[in-house]
């Protein structure tokens, strides 16, 4: 009949549809939920008229945590299960770097996280920052290095170790040693502390960032500088003290390889949800900030919505970076507007 013909198709355009959300600023503020968050993954979730799953993976600039510590976190918040297989955060893509370095310095995060995610990534030898301070507390002539935190350091002897790249996973904790410890590395020969390499470029390890914002939404009125604002003072003192450039990897948003890592994410999820490994063609971006979620999408071809629950404060859209679909109150408009278009 037309009626089942009609929801035939419905069933069909919405699996040719998904959204990629970011979470904070959209979803969630920190550990607060924003309200159209929980209703919105409600309806993508088949409490809808069709009854179906709308497929949707979370891509996230956000980092510091296992995939599955921050994934049961968010479904508590979102009272929504989030599986480990539809999300990416900013360091996931850097999996993939376990198969080309064993020891690696990991820099940022609060305590010993990042040591988590880097052995649960298959890294076999971590370092982090506090390892090398308690070995020789002289490297960072201003720290003040806790009892707690000594106790709970792995040094060893790092003239003896060659470190094969740096890694920042996340926000520093202390700018001060975690650039001093950086730079130490980045001019020694191939990554042995208390070395320093005659040619600053061909002895030099590489270094990873996991994301570049500058800036950063906090409970601060002024937003706090990020991972982009650290990477440009190490790039600036590298600069003035070797006088060449460094040379930087970065993931995250807008990245393109975090773009090209979400379709893969997008396709496998696919497959689970609906047993057909494909990226649909309708991809919907929510994303609170224009400068990464909104010009990385925009870049990658997909529908972008920008919404107004986070970083954006502007007025009828971003004038640099314009949300091709449209501002949106909440993410449940944006969702809301998106399945009106397709279904
Ligand atoms: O800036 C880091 C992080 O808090 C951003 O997260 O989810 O908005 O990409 P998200
Ligand atoms: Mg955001």
């Amino acid at each position: 009949s037309q009626v089942q013909d009609v929801f035939a198709h419905k069933v069909k355009a919405a699996k040719n549809m998904a959204f990629v959300f970011d979470i904070d600023g959209v979803l969630v503020h920190g550990d607060r939920l924003i309200p159209q968050g929980q209703k919105t993954l409600d309806m993508l979730n088949g409490n809808n008229q069709l009854g179906i799953k709308i497929p949707h993976i979370f891509l996230t600039n956000g980092s510091g945590k296992p995939e599955l510590a921050r994934t049961e976190q968010l479904s508590k918040i979102l009272k929504n299960h989030i599986d480990t297989d539809q999300f990416i955060q900013s360091h996931t893509p850097m999996r993939a770097l376990a198969e080309y370095y064993e020891t690696v310095l990991v820099v940022g995060g609060e305590g010993y996280r990042c040591r988590d995610v880097a052995e649960e990534y298959g890294f076999k030898n971590i370092i982090v920052p506090n390892d090398i301070v308690a070995w020789d507390p002289s490297i960072a002539p201003y720290r003040v290095f806790t009892d707690e935190e000594r106790a709970s350091s792995r040094p060893r002897d790092f003239t003896q170790v060659n470190i094969d790249a740096i890694l920042v996973f996340s926000d520093s904790r202390d700018y001060a040693t975690d650039m001093q410890i950086i730079m130490d590395l980045l001019r020694s020969e191939q990554g042995r502390l208390g070395t320093t390499a005659k040619d600053p470029v061909s002895q030099r390890i590489p270094i990873y960032f996991s994301q570049g914002d500058l800036l950063c939404p906090t409970e601060h009125p002024i937003p706090r500088m990020s991972q982009g604002a650290f990477r440009i003072g190490l790039e600036a003192m590298y600069k003035a003290l070797t006088g060449v450039e460094l040379e930087r990897v970065v993931y995250g948003k807008p990245e393109l390889a975090t773009y090209k890592y979400a379709d893969e994410v997008i396709a496998s999820w696919m497959e689970s949800l609906h047993g057909e490994e494909r990226v649909p063609e309708n991809i919907y971006m929510i994303g609170d900030n224009p400068a990464s979620d909104i010009v990385g999408g925009n870049m990658y071809g997909w529908n972008t919505c920008l919404v107004r629950t986070g970083v954006f404060q502007g007025g009828d859209n971003d004038e640099e970076n314009p949300a091709n679909f449209g501002v949106f109150p909440n993410v449940w408009e944006a969702v809301t507007a998106a399945c009106r278009k397709q279904l």
